[in-house]
């Protein structure tokens, strides 16, 4: 397959259908938590808006793990996106930080955002309490940050996890506060929480959330670019209960199964009542692994094979967020120009 040329379309189609933005930071390469969690939802967003998406390797500074292994991180977590099916012609991908732009609107709203606010967020709490020796001035000013990046590109909307949503809150406030004080600049963003698949579970242990971690066992998580028959295994060796009731539930005890379905609910689209009924005859939880093993390697199936066409085509990454860079470079200097104009600062020499 030949890699199309990065070039935007402009014109009016795109300016009425509203700019999305996310951003998330670089955890290298992603699994499937990550791809129900987010990245489905950023593809099919594409279809509706722009879509500004942002690999946030400053944000990731606040929890120094995440430092390691930094640049790797952020680069294959791009080439994943991209295998995903993230359209960077039509959209833009981009790596945070080539972007400085955004450090200046980070101090700039750091002066009108309430600290009150910041030390009040249960975010910032849990964070104190999970890393008690690193509480960093940076740490408080995250979700500023965040305000920075979706204010700086004019998002109409901003996907997010439920936990990010009163970091939504906070860039609403800042902006509507800042609009008020300066002269309307801002757009006013709305959250799009995801209905379902919002939350995949550890295989190895349904009562933690997927995620990358170095103490998780080889079970935990299924990778976008495991093997059909790694992937399998994964998931027929996932921890479940003892007893042969395969619905969905709440009670904790169940939640190995109820992991299992929503994982199949999502990748499927049927409704819950059908997924439990077609399960109804099921022999035990042997057959229930082994249709979500078929559904999950069924979505794995096109993303490696996009993921070995990018790779075959050299520089291709390098070249999509290069252009991901200059585009969203142009809307922020745009954006930033307008925000010193109105807060009345002096004009620079150039
Ligand atoms: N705070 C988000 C998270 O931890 C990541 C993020 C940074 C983000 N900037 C953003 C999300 C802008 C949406 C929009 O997951």
């Amino acid at each position: 397959m030949t890699l199309p040329k990065l070039e935007m379309q402009t014109g009016p189609a795109k300016t009425t259908r509203g700019r999305v933005f996310s951003g998330a930071r670089p955890t290298g390469r992603q699994h499937l938590g990550n791809y129900l969690g987010a990245i489905k939802n950023y593809v099919a967003l594409q279809d509706e808006y722009q879509c500004v998406y942002s690999i946030v390797d400053l944000h990731a500074l606040t929890t120094m793990e995440l430092t390691k292994g930094l640049r790797e991180n952020t680069f294959d977590m791009a080439l994943d996106w991209l295998a995903a099916g993230i359209r960077p012609d039509e959209n833009i991908i981009f790596i945070q930080s080539h972007v400085p732009q955004v450090t200046e609107l980070h101090t700039i709203l750091s002066m009108v955002t309430p600290l009150g606010k910041l030390t009040d967020l249960p975010t910032f709490k849990e964070k104190v309490r999970q890393q008690p020796h690193n509480v960093n001035y940076g740490l408080v000013g995250y979700p500023v940050l965040m305000a920075a990046d979706i204010l700086l590109y004019h998002a109409d909307a901003v996907p997010v996890g439920d936990d990010q949503r009163q970091h939504l809150e906070l860039t609403r406030d800042v902006a509507q506060r800042f609009n008020h004080l300066f002269g309307e600049t801002f757009t006013i963003p709305e959250a799009m929480i995801p209905l379902s698949g919002g939350r995949v579970m550890g295989l190895d242990d349904p009562t933690v959330k997927m995620s990358k971690s170095e103490t998780s066992s080889e079970y935990h998580a299924v990778y976008l670019l495991d093997p059909p028959d790694r992937a399998r295994k994964k998931i027929m060796r996932a921890v479940t209960d003892s007893g042969r009731d395969i619905s969905f539930s709440n009670d904790p005890e169940r939640a190995g199964v109820n992991n299992l379905l929503e994982i199949y609910e999502a990748l499927t689209g049927k409704s819950r009542s059908e997924i439990e009924a077609h399960f109804a005859a099921a022999r035990g939880y042997g057959d229930l692994k082994s249709e979500v093993a078929d559904v999950v390697i069924a979505a794995l199936e096109p993303i490696q094979q996009r993921y070995r066409e990018i790779t075959g085509a050299q520089d291709y990454v390098d070249s999509v967020l290069a252009k991901g860079a200059e585009r969203a470079g142009a809307i922020a200097q745009s954006t930033l120009d307008a925000v010193r104009d109105k807060m009345g600062f002096m004009k620079a020499y150039s």
